[in-house]
């Protein structure tokens, strides 16, 4: 806690809009919007909803949005709904939309600290529920450092379709099967019309529910809230008790950079990697710790996947949904069964006030008998985490892998360069992609593409067309959490800095080997250096807009693409 209980004034930021006689304009505007003489001494809690009508991660946020605030106003506080943007990847059909995706977490983060420092709040609420939402708004809650807590929006519920359970993967892997000639149209339209049933985020161990997941065991969300999904009741009471939770943290004043430790961050990281998740949480891991002022590295997230077992068969490599989670106890379930046996610090601090051990005390054991979704951590999926740092000639300063081991630890092929996203598709249809190629899709990175576009219609393609194990993909651009199949991203230097991966040639040997860690472009040193003489830097292809600024702001993949930093 960062001072005495009995110094601190819960309203310690509004007051000064509420109480100091010189803001007579703003104390009128809050007068304006309904506020009594009462309502004005008590703390003022900005609620951010990323909600919005278009797609089904977000669109029933702003109605959560009100029951947070209907429980923050019976806790005796005023709570204040505003919105911010949110992109759903899921609708971003290919690079010319997706560019915007990542920048999109920058945004939020500048639009939420912007909103709640100019507005005096004495703390905030997120209401959040896609994969770059959730970063950005723990990126703002660490700038900010006020009392707050994030509500995930919830899994979606899957869709059915001739007895298949379907989720927004299914869509575009019926992509790849109509390119392969092997579904029919009236079955690529019923996957197409029933894989979403509704309100909710991706349903798998995808982006959205690998951040949930883990910032839930870093102890800034309540327990739970990864888990309930959208449509279930117990969401509404999330919601509902945010209030309560939030009049505690005020009054001890415990704040995000409290709870967002080294400590906590390997918790976080520990459940990404124990429930298989996206290796995009590489990216906002790394942005949230220098949000808060930690220096975490992709060496110390390779030490913890190291020491992490893959326990969860979750999609995308596994059977089961996040839904499913909701039976067997649990993303709490799962981190109480991990603290039981040494992987996750009991200590941290969270939103509830209390440590993750004390939290831990109310959760579920994990029933090995009777649930199949996680194993046992003496017969692990895989002893060791799935993401993989893999470092050599052709990513000097890293790239992440995602290997689950089912499709290998090592592969080697022959280069087959796209310098768009949309070459692959292309190749597909055409039959051009064959057999021991690694794919290489460059100018993807977070200045080339510009905005580090995921390869979900790629990478969903190629498994679509049953080719999933018989290539492998690399790339300065990176993954859908719903990818699956041997993939490197993140690739460093990116093409358009002149990274190695500009340098690759067609018919260029590659070996991915994640025994070693290494990602090898089979020329020599003297052809390296002499491509590289060669080489000629594009021009951006944003110079103005958010993307240009992007451009001109955004860190390398292994520094978490962040723009605030010099
Ligand atoms: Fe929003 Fe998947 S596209 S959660």
């Amino acid at each position: 806690m960062n001072t005495d209980q009995s110094t601190i004034a819960l309203n310690r930021f509004s007051r000064t809009l509420t109480q100091e006689v010189s803001n007579p304009a703003a104390q009128a505007m809050l007068y304006g919007v309904g506020l009594t003489e009462e309502d004005m001494q008590k703390p003022q809690i900005g609620i951010a909803s990323t909600g919005y009508e278009g797609n089904t991660c977000n669109m029933h946020l702003n109605g959560l949005s009100v029951y947070v605030k209907q429980g923050i106003q019976s806790s005796g506080l005023i709570g204040l709904i505003f919105n911010t943007i949110g992109v759903s990847d899921g609708m971003t059909n290919g690079n010319d939309g997706m560019r915007y995706s990542l920048p999109s977490r920058d945004l939020i983060a500048d639009s939420i600290e912007s909103v709640v420092a100019a507005q005096w709040y004495d703390g905030v609420v997120t209401v959040v529920g896609c994969d770059k939402n959730m970063p950005g708004a723990i990126m703002a809650m660490a700038r900010l450092d006020r009392p707050g807590i994030m509500v995930y929006g919830g899994t979606i519920r899957s869709g059915h379709y001739k007895g298949q359970k379907l989720d927004i993967v299914s869509a575009f892997e019926a992509l790849g099967r109509k390119y392969a000639n092997n579904i029919s149209d009236e079955d690529f339209k019923g996957v197409v019309q029933n894989a979403i049933p509704g309100a909710g985020a991706c349903g798998g161990m995808y982006t959205a529910n690998t951040m949930a997941s883990s910032i839930e065991a870093m102890g800034l969300s309540l327990p739970f809230s990864s888990t309930y999904p959208a449509t279930h009741e117990g969401k509404q009471e999330e919601c509902k008790k945010i209030g309560a939770a939030m009049r505690l943290l005020l009054e001890r004043n415990i704040t995000p950079k409290e709870i967002i430790t080294r400590k906590s961050l390997e918790n976080a990281l520990t459940i990404v990697m124990a429930l298989g998740g996206s290796t995009n949480a590489v990216l906002h891991y790394l942005a949230i710790a220098r949000a808060a002022g930690i220096r975490l590295t992709i060496d110390e997230i390779q030490e913890i996947s190291d020491r992490t077992p893959l326990l969860a068969d979750l999609k995308p490599s596994g059977k089961y949904y996040m839904e499913d989670m909701l039976a067997i106890g649990g993303v709490p379930a799962v981190t109480k069964y991990l603290y039981q046996n040494g992987f996750i610090h009991g200590d941290c601090l969270t939103v509830t006030g209390k440590t993750v051990a004390e939290n831990l005390e109310e959760a579920a054991d994990l029933n090995f008998e009777t649930q199949k979704i996680v194993f046992p951590l003496d017969k692990p999926i895989k002893p060791t985490g799935h993401i993989q740092i893999l470092r050599g000639n052709l990513a000097p300063t890293g790239s992440v892998a995602k290997i689950t081991g089912k499709e290998g630890l090592k592969f080697e092929g022959v280069a087959k360069v796209c310098e768009h996203e949309s070459e692959i598709i292309e190749a597909l249809s055409k039959g051009e992609i064959l057999p021991g190629q690694v794919i290489v899709i460059r100018n993807a990175g977070p200045k080339g593409g510009p905005g580090m576009s995921e390869m979900l219609k790629p990478t969903s393609a190629i498994m679509g067309a049953g080719l999933g194990d018989k290539v492998a993909l690399i790339t300065d651009g990176r993954f859908s959490g719903g990818t699956h199949g041997f993939v490197v991203g993140h690739v460093t230097p990116e093409a358009f800095e002149g990274g190695p991966i500009a340098l690759v040639q067609n018919g260029d040997r590659i070996t991915i080997d994640a025994t070693t860690r290494e990602l090898t472009l089979h020329i020599s040193d003297e052809e390296l250096a002499y491509r590289k003489s060669e080489w000629q830097q594009p021009a951006p292809l944003f110079t103005k807009g958010v993307l240009g600024k992007y451009i001109r702001s955004v860190k390398s993949a292994s520094e978490g693409c962040v723009t605030d930093e010099e």
